[in-house]
């Protein structure tokens, strides 16, 4: 059973957990919280202990171990470092989306890494912290990978300069599981002894929450959401009852180390502890400002000299990022040497306001010019994280008077100035794995507009470009995003009505661009009409349609005529995100399994129809050597138990009872229907307590390879 190798970079998510303050205050006494710390287990004052984090994304966890394809019988929670961005509220809903960054091979006998990463956001639109999860896998070593960085910590030499003494209860597992982690390990006597130990063990991360108890408690008493970093290894396991210490060094203001020991025989369960934390006043300040933020990030916004594009780099700049200003200062029509004035000013406004910007003067409308603009951001603030593609010029002319310079002339402002910035933008927002870029459509593109022939073009092909680089971006990090504004602007002055044009302040254009510019941004490939502080969703969306023919015989134009309501209709349109979903109803209007579909569930499949389709599904290649049976007990009206037996590249699947199976799985009748479908991954229902699996775990892996449904 070998690691994926092929899972590097896969995406994972996202999942999402519901909370209330009642789960806070069940994780708190999980983790030992009582009286003594009132403030995360009483309602009228509740904090969240930070470690809390970590019951939201166990689903998360438990993907990676499945796409790793790790030996399940080995695997161990090796690392967990988590960064806080913001404090974590009291309840609402977490969103958890990541990737499985690597892994590493430790040796064969050592073991191997696979390590992960997720952002997790609350619903109200903060992101609240990161994941980063190291999954030691112990029996996957050897597979000729690198062995990866370690980050050791070395503690001072001299007596620990605070303690903190407990003693979990010899039934601690029991209370702590109810968060979520509900491996059988903890709570099953048998289980446990049949995994080499006397009985459960505790969960490593229900001591990582007394460790993280413990720190805050002697470094920032009282102020949980001071955390902004709380690191750990998981070294020895622990049984429950048995007394802990955690031992804390403070190496400056704002980080300490710490390790949690067994105080009967000195064992250190929690090794290489770092928590660091921020002081009063920037908890204060992040406060103050409010989700929506910036800092440490890098902004291009092109035709920011006036009108939309100085909003918006105002705007970012306001809220922490580094701007590069760019305009050529050309004419309305882009006639004219253009100016550095524009620009210039604009990077004044930011200066004066306390902000970072410089300014560029190059063209978006060729690759050169494109190239300088990212060039510039890399040169001066290092990295780039946000392009708006703005810039903008108007060649209104009637499709006869429409002249290939006019069309030429907007057509390289605007659909090309966007492939031009944004090409060399993306090759570096994907080294950085994180991007938002926003283009720049029109109502005259996305509905018609006479006289505009050649910019509504060019703002509709930018809907085109947005919707195969969301695909390319996806598993980068980098959202593509755009926007219809309108706005008072010199575009806009001589063509709107003065009282319309009083109450079109770009301003009220720019929230809704910062925020699909923002690390929250939940969308991409999406378009949104916006002014007045009015946002709406554009979408395309495509009709149900209709078969005319039987699809061996041409149909005949009489044949559409006759079915034409049908066809144009759009009640029950849908949107498709990409060009082979949107292509799916046609196939599936003429596939035979449509009509045999029985109607039981949403796949059409029964768990009898799963065993009676289990010798085809059966993968004789992939069993040579193979002994093993197992037996399978589907509870539930719709169950009943089967057994399959693999031996040497062959399958016999009996109903009933086997009796000596190798491994037995056993689940409800609708979960394991989801699950083999695809609807239901396998590990979450494990770990979730829907699936379970007794005798040779390892060998339930095999499942997987040796039937394709
Ligand atoms: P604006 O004319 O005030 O600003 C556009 C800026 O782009 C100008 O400062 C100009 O110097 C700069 N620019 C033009 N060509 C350039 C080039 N080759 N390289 C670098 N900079 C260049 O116009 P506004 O209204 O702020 O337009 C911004 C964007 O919004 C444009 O893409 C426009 O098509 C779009 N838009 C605006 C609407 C509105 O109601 N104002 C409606 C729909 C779309």
């Amino acid at each position: 059973m070998a690691l994926n190798l092929d899972a590097i970079g896969r995406k994972i998510g996202p999942v999402t957990k519901d909370y209330t303050w009642k789960d806070v205050v069940l994780y708190a006494l999980g983790v030992g919280a009582g009286f003594e710390d009132l403030e995360y287990c009483f309602e009228h004052q509740i904090k969240v202990v930070p470690s809390f984090s970590i019951a939201s994304v166990f689903e998360f966890l438990a993907e990676v171990g499945m796409s790793s394809n790790a030996d399940l019988s080995g695997i161990l929670h090796g690392e967990q470092d988590i960064v806080f961005h913001n404090p974590i509220p009291s309840e609402g809903t977490l969103t958890t989306e990541g990737t499985l960054t690597n892994m590493f091979d430790k040796g064969a006998d050592k073991g191997a890494l696979v390590v992960a990463e997720a952002e997790t956001f609350h619903s109200n639109g903060q992101k609240l912290f990161t994941n980063y999860f190291t999954l030691f896998c112990r029996k996957d070593g050897g597979f000729g990978g690198e062995p990866g960085p370690s980050e050791s910590v070395e503690f001072p030499d001299r007596k620990p300069d605070f303690e903190e003494k407990a003693l979990p209860a010899p039934d601690q597992p029991l209370l702590y599981r109810l968060s979520g982690d509900i491996f059988q390990l903890h709570a099953d006597p048998e289980f446990a002894k049949a995994s080499g130990f006397e009985k459960p063990i505790m969960h490593g991360l229900c001591t990582h929450g007394y460790a993280c108890r413990a720190v805050i408690k002697h470094l920032f008493p009282g102020e949980p959401e001071r955390m902004s970093r709380f690191r750990v290894r998981f070294s020895k396991t622990l049984y429950p009852g048995v007394p802990i210490i955690t031992q804390i060094w403070k190496m400056e203001e704002g980080k300490a180390y710490f390790r949690t020991v067994n105080a009967d025989n000195n064992d250190v369960v929690v090794e290489g502890g770092i928590v660091e934390w921020i002081s009063k006043e920037e908890l204060d300040r992040r406060e103050r400002l409010g989700g929506v933020r910036f800092d440490d990030q890098v902004a291009i916004v092109t035709g920011a000299g006036a009108g939309l594009g100085r909003t918006y780099a105002l705007e970012l700049a306001r809220r922490g990022a580094k701007v590069v200003v760019n305009d050529l200062g050309g004419a309305r029509d882009g006639s004219g040497d253009g100016s550095k004035g524009p620009a210039d000013e604009v990077v004044e406004e930011i200066k004066a306001l306390g902000g970072e910007a410089i300014a560029n003067y190059d063209s978006v409308a060729t690759p050169e010019g494109g190239q300088l603009i990212v060039d510039s951001a890399i040169d001066a603030f290092g990295k780039l994280d946000i392009v708006i593609n703005n810039a903008g010029i108007l060649r209104d002319k009637t499709i006869v008077k429409m002249e290939p310079e006019n069309w030429d002339a907007v057509m390289d402002v605007h659909l090309k100035g966007a492939y031009n910035v944004s090409r060399p933008a993306f090759v570096k927002m994907r080294e950085n794995r994180f991007g938002r870029i926003i283009l720049t459509t029109s109502a005259a593109g996305l509905y018609g507009n006479f006289g505009q022939t050649n910019y509504s073009a060019a703002k509709m092909g930018l809907i085109g470009f947005m919707n195969t680089m969301k695909l390319e971006g996806d598993k980068h990090n980098i959202k593509v995003n755009t926007i219809a504004p309108i706005a008072a602007t010199r575009l806009t002055e001589e063509i709107l009505p003065p009282e319309l044009l009083a109450k079109l302040q770009p301003e009220f254009v720019a929230p809704l661009v910062l925020y699909l510019c923002s690390e929250q941004c939940p969308v991409s490939g999406a378009i949104y009409n916006a002014g007045m502080g009015y946002y709406n969703r554009v979408a395309i969306a495509t009709g149900p349609g209709s078969v005319v023919g039987d699809g061996k015989e041409v149909p005949t134009p009489e044949g559409v005529a006759a079915n034409f309501d049908k066809i144009k209709s759009m009640k029950g349109a849908e949107e498709y995100t990409n060009a082979t979903a949107a292509f799916s109803p046609m196939l599936d209007a003429f596939s035979p399994k449509k009509e045999e579909a029985s109607v039981d569930d949403d796949s059409g499949l029964t768990v009898r129809g799963i065993f009676e389709g289990l010798p085809e599904a059966f993968q004789a290649d992939k069993a040579a050597g193979v002994d093993v049976v197992f037996q399978f007990d589907i509870t539930g009206a719709n169950g009943g138990s089967w057994s399959a037996t693999v031996k040497d590249e062959t399958c016999e699947v009996t109903e009933g009872s086997h009796s000596s199976p190798t491994t037995t799985i056993e689940m409800g009748d609708d979960d394991f229907v989801k699950m083999i479908s695809g609807e239901l991954n396998a590990m979450s229902a494990y770990t979730g307590g829907k699936l379970k699996i007794g005798g040779d775990l390892m060998k339930s892996q095999l499942i997987e390879k040796l039937f394709k449904f």
